[in-house]
């Protein structure tokens, strides 16, 4: 039996963005907590550098899918059940972001980020937490948001409706799934320093990076600032929250 109630042992949990950045940290945090991971990703590569990075690749498995193309999302998880029993716990991480004017901000652009950072991982989520496919004492699924989600800031319209939409997704998942002991919860991380960050309009000059770390009192955050809070959410030791939104952000907010 195991006393750690941060433990992620005997537990499935699925990955998504486990490519890059805050997923891949996430695939290693989880894995030194002794989860068994399905790593999602498009590019299969790099899926497999974060594989190995896990210390035991022969546990998990990869699966390289595009979130958009939402048919074969929904066979993938039949498969994973098939070959990896029950899922325990679900990150969304995958995501993409820009900084735009909002007269830029086109029906397409809208259509394009909604697909991806919110409808790829809700439909995810859906076909994971079926009754065949999710284990029938509960779990725990984390949707990775942004503090844009709750904050805005210029150029960041149509990141942050995608981001505050997770959020408000993530309170009415929770009460429904809470009569199956399925908890939702989402993280509204600040900067971290990601490939994601690193591309960035703010990282091109020394004087916009300056200003962005300049907003957040502790400095930028580093992937398992953000991992670590998930590994937290989907243990046991979080098992009475839900419906909430984590804010990891060095302070970023609390200015
Ligand atoms: N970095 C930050 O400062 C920050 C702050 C707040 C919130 N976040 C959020 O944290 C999450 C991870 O960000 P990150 O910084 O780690 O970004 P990243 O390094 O750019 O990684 C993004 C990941 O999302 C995956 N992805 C994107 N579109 C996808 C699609 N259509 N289908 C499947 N996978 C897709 C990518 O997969 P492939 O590379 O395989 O295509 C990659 O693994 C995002 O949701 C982001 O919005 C980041």
């Amino acid at each position: 039996m195991n006393l750690n109630p941060f433990s992620l042992q005997n537990k499935l949990i699925l990955i998504t963005g486990a490519s890059s950045g805050i997923g891949r940290q996430c695939a290693v945090a989880c894995s030194g907590m002794g989860a068994t991971l399905v790593l999602f990703g498009r590019n299969s590569e790099r899926l497999n550098e974060t594989l190995n990075l896990t210390g035991n690749p022969g546990n998990h498995m990869v699966v390289s899918v595009d979130l958009m193309e939402y048919d074969t999302v929904k066979d993938a998880v039949k498969n994973i059940v098939i070959q990896k029993g029950r899922v325990d716990g679900l990150i969304n991480c995958a995501g993409i972001s820009t900084t735009l004017p909002l007269n830029a901000v086109s029906p397409d652009k809208m259509e394009h980020f909604f697909r991806t950072n919110v409808i790829g991982g809700i439909n995810l989520t859906n076909q994971v937490v079926r009754i065949s496919n999710f284990s029938e004492i509960g779990g725990s699924v984390v949707f990775i948001s942004s503090v844009m989600g709750v904050a805005g800031e210029n150029g960041k319209s149509l990141y942050s409706m995608t981001k505050g939409a997770l959020i408000a997704a993530v309170r009415s998942m929770a009460i429904e799934l809470a009569k199956r002991n399925i908890r939702v919860n989402a993280i509204s991380p600040g900067v971290v320093e990601t490939p994601m960050s690193k591309n960035a309009i703010y990282s091109r000059d020394e004087e916009s990076l300056n200003r962005i770390t300049s907003l957040h009192p502790l400095g930028l955050g580093q992937p398992e600032d953000v991992a670590n809070a998930a590994v937290y959410l989907l243990s046991d030791a979080s098992k009475w929250i839900t419906g909430t939104n984590l804010i990891v952000d060095g302070g970023y907010l609390a200015r």
